[in-house]
């Protein structure tokens, strides 16, 4: 049984903390499972780490599904969040139900996450009204990346702390069951968490959340491109695995792989008759 947000509130209530990992194919959701990571984000982040965009606004419904699908076929116990894309949400919330709609059937995933806060309160509610559980995404909302003018650490200023507040009453006011805090100062979101019912799941936003969440390649040493200050590396897997890939390609090169070992027999009569 895949875990559910009901047990995800209770775990609030036990003071448990939650984890949330991203995962976007299916070596990288296996491999989560197996380390109980109780909660897999199919994360819109796939455009830069998987797609090799510079942010995730190039990442379609399309993609999302595929993505969400791999997770999904090959896991059975994590809860997995799939992730509304850039302007899959915001025309109206007819397009924000039907694509959300999309991700739970094309994508067997088991709830919907997306990016703002008052103002995508009346889609939240519509969409959780739907049967669709929604988790929320307020503080540095990447999506909105070009509006905010870069990767901004948020409500530092009393203005807007307030309004980060009124954000996170808003979107639990709809209904999600739980909201990311990313890029908030640690004593705003650990007075946001005081202040909520629903879990607050942290990304740069200090350890007075319910949970943390984190994309996989950051915490393993896999993208380069820039190591955000709120990630820690738990592995240098990036480099251990070009030290093996070299190894590879050298030992290719020097006629040491393949080996015998690596190597399949035949009958010798058949060779030597194939010879004549
Ligand atoms: O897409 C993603 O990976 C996310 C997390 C960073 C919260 O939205
Ligand atoms: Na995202």
């Amino acid at each position: 049984m895949r875990l559910t947000i009901r047990d995800i509130r209770k775990m609030k209530d036990s003071h448990e903390r939650l984890v949330m990992l991203t995962a976007y194919d299916a070596t990288s959701a296996r491999l989560a499972q197996a380390a109980d990571i109780p909660i897999l984000l199919v994360g819109d982040t796939l455009g830069m780490v998987v797609q090799g965009h510079e942010s995730t606004i190039p990442v379609t419904m399309d993609h999302m599904i595929y993505h969400c699908q791999i997770v999904a076929r090959v896991t059975e116990k994590p809860l997995i969040v799939g992730d509304l894309p850039f302007m899959s949400y915001s025309i109206n919330t007819e397009q924000a139900m039907a694509n959300a709609a999309r991700l739970m059937q094309e994508g067997g995933a088991s709830c919907v996450k997306l990016e703002g806060g008052t103002e995508m309160a009346p889609t939240i509610a519509r969409i959780v009204d739907a049967g669709i559980p929604v988790m929320a995404h307020i503080g540095l909302t990447p999506q909105s990346v070009n509006q905010f003018g870069g990767f901004r650490v948020q409500g530092r200023d009393l203005e807007t702390a307030r309004k980060l507040i009124e954000d996170a009453r808003a979107v639990q006011a709809a209904g999600a069951f739980a909201v990311v805090l990313e890029l908030v100062p640690e004593r705003l979101a650990h007075l946001i968490t005081d202040m909520l019912d629903i879990p607050t799941i942290g990304i740069g936003a200090g350890i007075g959340c319910d949970g943390q969440v984190q994309v996989f390649h950051d915490i393993l040493g896999l993208f380069d491109e820039f190591v955000p200050r709120h990630t820690t590396r738990f592995a240098e897997i990036g480099t251990a695995i070009q030290a093996a890939l070299s190894q590879y390609r050298s030992d290719v090169q020097a006629g040491a792989f393949p080996t015998e070992a690596n190597s399949f027999k035949m009958d010798d009569t058949i060779i030597a008759t194939l010879r004549r």
